[in-house]
């Protein structure tokens, strides 16, 4: 949409619609300041153009969620009984009386349906206004805040207002009060070098968590044959035509080498040379290739997914993200947070791949929850579909930082010391994926875990995270919260990946690596499922924490510290290290078969 047709709409600003006459304006969302590291310079430019994005209410989304546990539960008669995109929009839908009060509220700030755009569901709306047009909607004002660390500027504020009658119909409005940075959850090989690698090269052998012999290079560095050995998926070749497809997600300008996988895959798995992934852009995101953009986020997930799943299609999206504001900025800016037009994309795709790997997180605290809630509903509803979400844990420990971090303390003016959780992590509806070291494994120091403050633990993992808390008793009593959602879910090994980044082998580590190596397990698990002529496995959990434990390596040795704490330990069953374990494919596939 061109500004001016804002402008021409606005000049001919009708009488103000009914339904707001005596509707006061009330908050809908507040934060007290910017969090700590951005500091406010001064006023938007009353002209510069926002996108903004409204957030339907969902009538139906308890029908969606019934439906994701009912598909997603072995014992359930509808398990593996995937919705349809049109149906799964439909759970998504607005009622009409939102759509219809929405729609005039629009129009009397002079916003006709050809200004705004919507997800194919409906359940987005987005608007391109001028900041003053905005800050007569929202009864704010917009400022511009400069993110120290970066340099970067955005618009943003920090409350703003609805009318009253409209807040049981809009969920959220953003980005106004989100100060979100994601992140790549890797770490680079310096920090690598700081890592407990037993290096024990003396032993000729090793034995894997199945019981098989391991290559001891496998203790210093790993491989895709190391994670095939490792996790007992030696000798099985996916097809390439059962349907089964792997997406990985990028964000943040993290572009994959096209190059650099080849490299890859010439020393890795030469089978797989001359293989491609679908490369798609979301909202401006792009790849670029030039040798020195390679992102050792972006190389490492395909390497590594790709790698390992070969020759099943792979895709992967590249989701822009918003860009800084610049001060004679007249065009629209698309300043949108990236899941979101993420899951829009995806949920309007007709068939959409069966497993999706994303490695990139933020502190839960800085998603305000309102955001947060939608986009885990969102994940949800791609559970819904048929797809299995696997998301990286984080890689500070039980803080965001790493162990020695004092800064636990939360941005809502407390002066608290808490460990601090990670979202998407946090969201019930997704596989959360920590990461192990070694050979017998044990958990990785920097393996994020926790408790969620935003979501409510969910019943498939009730008894095995209770039968935890009682054993770590008052220990951190008032550090996490025991009544929150607990992750990860599972782990892989995540450190001294080997990854080609500009033509030459590099150690990386994190949780990133451990999720497409998780990921990819879940792929080919997929794939004997789709090739048995069964459906796609979906949301996982309710399937982990039951049968599927016993398919799983349980790690009970290691901790992850943080928040100048020890952090909490790995443990026999399930812990908030190491979740339940790592992957034992033939016996998962067994398992997945059987149901
Ligand atoms: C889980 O295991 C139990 C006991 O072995 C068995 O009775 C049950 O059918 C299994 N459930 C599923 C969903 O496979
Ligand atoms: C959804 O997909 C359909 C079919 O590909 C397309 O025509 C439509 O524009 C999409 N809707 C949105 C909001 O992207
Ligand atoms: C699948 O594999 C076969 C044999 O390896 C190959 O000829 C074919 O091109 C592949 N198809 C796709 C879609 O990759
Ligand atoms: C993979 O696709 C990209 C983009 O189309 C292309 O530039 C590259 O050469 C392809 N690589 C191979 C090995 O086909
Ligand atoms: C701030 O957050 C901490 C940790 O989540 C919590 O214990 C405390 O009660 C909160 N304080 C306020 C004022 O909300
Ligand atoms: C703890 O989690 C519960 C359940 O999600 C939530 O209602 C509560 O607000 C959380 N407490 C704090 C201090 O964040
Ligand atoms: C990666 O780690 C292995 C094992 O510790 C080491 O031998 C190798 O030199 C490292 N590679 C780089 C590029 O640091
Ligand atoms: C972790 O294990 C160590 C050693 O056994 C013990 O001292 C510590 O209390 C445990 N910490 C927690 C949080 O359980």
């Amino acid at each position: 949409m061109k500004l001016s047709s804002v402008w021409v709409a606005l000049s001919l600003s009708p009488l103000l619609a009914s339904a707001f006459r005596g509707s006061q304006p009330a908050i809908k969302e507040s934060i007290r300041s910017a969090p700590q590291g951005w500091t406010r310079t001064g006023r938007a430019p009353a002209d510069h153009v926002l996108s903004l994005k409204l957030a339907l209410a969902q009538p139906k989304f308890s029908d969606l969620e019934k439906h994701l546990l009912a598909s997603s539960d072995p014992a359930h008669p509808k398990y593996g009984a995937h919705l349809s995109k049109e149906e799964v929009h439909a759970l998504l839908a607005p009622a009409s009386d939102t759509l219809d009060i929405v729609h005039e509220w629009l129009e009397s700030h002079g916003l006709g349906k050809e200004s705004v755009t919507k997800s194919a569901a409906g359940d987005w709306v987005t608007l391109r206004v001028p900041a003053k047009v905005a800050e007569e909607m929202f009864n704010t004002q917009f400022h511009i805040y400069r993110h120290d660390e970066s340099g970067d500027s955005f618009v943003r504020t920090t409350s703003y207002s609805l009318p009253s009658v409209l807040h049981p119909h809009i969920d959220l409005v953003q980005p106004t009060t989100m100060y979100t940075r994601i992140k790549p959850l890797r770490s680079t090989l310096h920090y690598s070098t700081e890592l407990e690698l037993t290096m024990d090269t003396a032993s000729d052998t090793l034995t894997g968590p199945s019981g098989n012999a391991v290559d001891p290079s496998c203790n210093n560095q790993i491989t895709l044959s190391c994670l095939k050995q490792l996790y007992n998926a030696e000798g099985y070749t996916p097809s390439n035509t059962s349907g089964n497809a792997l997406g990985i997600t990028a964000y943040l300008e993290q572009y994959a080498n096209y190059a650099d996988l080849q490299t890859f895959y010439q020393s890795q798995n030469p089978a797989a040379v001359g293989s491609n992934f679908t490369y798609v852009s979301i909202n401006g995101g792009q790849n670029l290739q030039d040798p020195s953009q390679a992102g050792v986020e972006a190389n490492l997930d395909v390497q590594y997914g790709f790698g390992m799943t070969y020759p099943t299609p792979g895709t992967f999206w590249s989701t822009g993200g918003e860009p800084p504001f610049t001060p004679d900025e007249f065009e629209p800016t698309n300043s949108n947070e990236p899941y979101s037009d993420w899951t829009d994309y995806l949920l309007n795709q007709t068939n959409i791949p069966q497993t999706v790997s994303t490695s990139y997180a933020d502190s839960e605290e800085t998603v305000p929850f309102s955001y947060a809630d939608r986009v885990c509903k969102s994940f949800a509803a791609i559970g819904a579909r048929g797809t299995s979400l696997l998301f990286g844990s984080g890689d500070g420990g039980v803080g965001i930082t790493g162990p020695a971090s004092t800064a636990c303390t939360p941005n809502n003016g407390s002066d608290a010391h808490v460990f601090l959780p990670m979202f998407p992590g946090s969201c019930p509806y997704v596989t959360t994926v920590g990461a192990t070291v070694n050979v017998p494994e044990v958990a990785a120091s920097f393996t994020g875990g926790g408790f969620s403050n935003y979501f409510a633990r969910p019943s498939y993992q009730d008894s095995d995270v209770s039968a935890y808390l009682q054993g770590l008793g008052d220990t951190y009593a008032g550090m996490y919260n025991a009544s929150g959602r607990a992750y990860p879910d599972v782990s892989a090994q995540g450190v001294n990946f080997l990854v080609y980044i500009a033509g030459k082998p590099e150690n990386v580590s994190g949780t990133s690596c451990a999720t497409p190596a998780f990921a990819s397990i879940v792929t080919m698990l997929n794939d004997a499922r789709l090739q048995a002529g069964k459906s796609s496995l979906g949301f996982l959990n309710p399937m982990l924490y039951g049968n599927a434990s016993a398919a799983l390596n349980d790690i009970t040795a290691g901790s992850n510290p943080g928040c100048a704490t020890a952090g909490f330990n790995a443990t026999t069953g399930w812990d908030p290290v190491t979740g339940l374990g790592t992957p034992d494919f033939g016996k998962l596939k067994d398992l997945v078969l059987s149901s």
